[in-house]
């Protein structure tokens, strides 16, 4: 999807609609993700916090839970954001989960503008190295 197809003002709207149902008691960091995907929706996710601090979901977990349950496909861009609705960078765990969901030029907000998948991780480990023989 072009860049100029892609209303990032939508996308940071629902990741902050989504950062406000944040379950974030211990961390007190709240966090939404919003992401479009290839066909046009918009799914999103929070951050949900465990007393077992390790058992912690980030939102990013959550949009691609949703991503499933509202029928799949690949996302275009994404965007993510703290308590205060600034842009946050994904955490390295997250830049894995989304790289399974990319579609081709995913494109990311960052906190040095728009970046695609490939850029925040590179060389990245994918579904298709396990296809590879020994
Ligand atoms: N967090 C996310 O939800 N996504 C990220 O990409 C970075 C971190 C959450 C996890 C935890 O609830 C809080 O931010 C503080 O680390």
């Amino acid at each position: 999807m072009p860049e100029h197809d892609v209303d990032w003002a939508a996308l940071r709207d629902a990741a902050v609609t989504a950062m406000e149902q944040a379950y974030a008691p211990y961390s007190k960091f709240p966090v939404g993700a919003a992401a479009l995907t290839e066909d046009g929706r918009i799914v999103s996710g929070c951050n949900v916090e465990n007393a077992s601090y390790g058992v912690t979901l980030c939102a990013e977990c959550a949009l691609v839970g949703q991503l499933h349950l509202t029928g799949g496909g690949r996302l275009a861009a994404f965007y993510c954001v703290d308590g205060q609705g600034n842009v946050l960078m994904p955490c390295g765990r997250c830049r894995q989960l989304l790289y399974e969901f990319r579609a081709p030029g995913m494109q990311l907000m960052t906190t040095q503008g728009i970046k695609t998948m490939d850029q925040v991780l590179p060389d990245a480990f994918g579904p298709e190295n396990l296809e590879e023989t020994t």
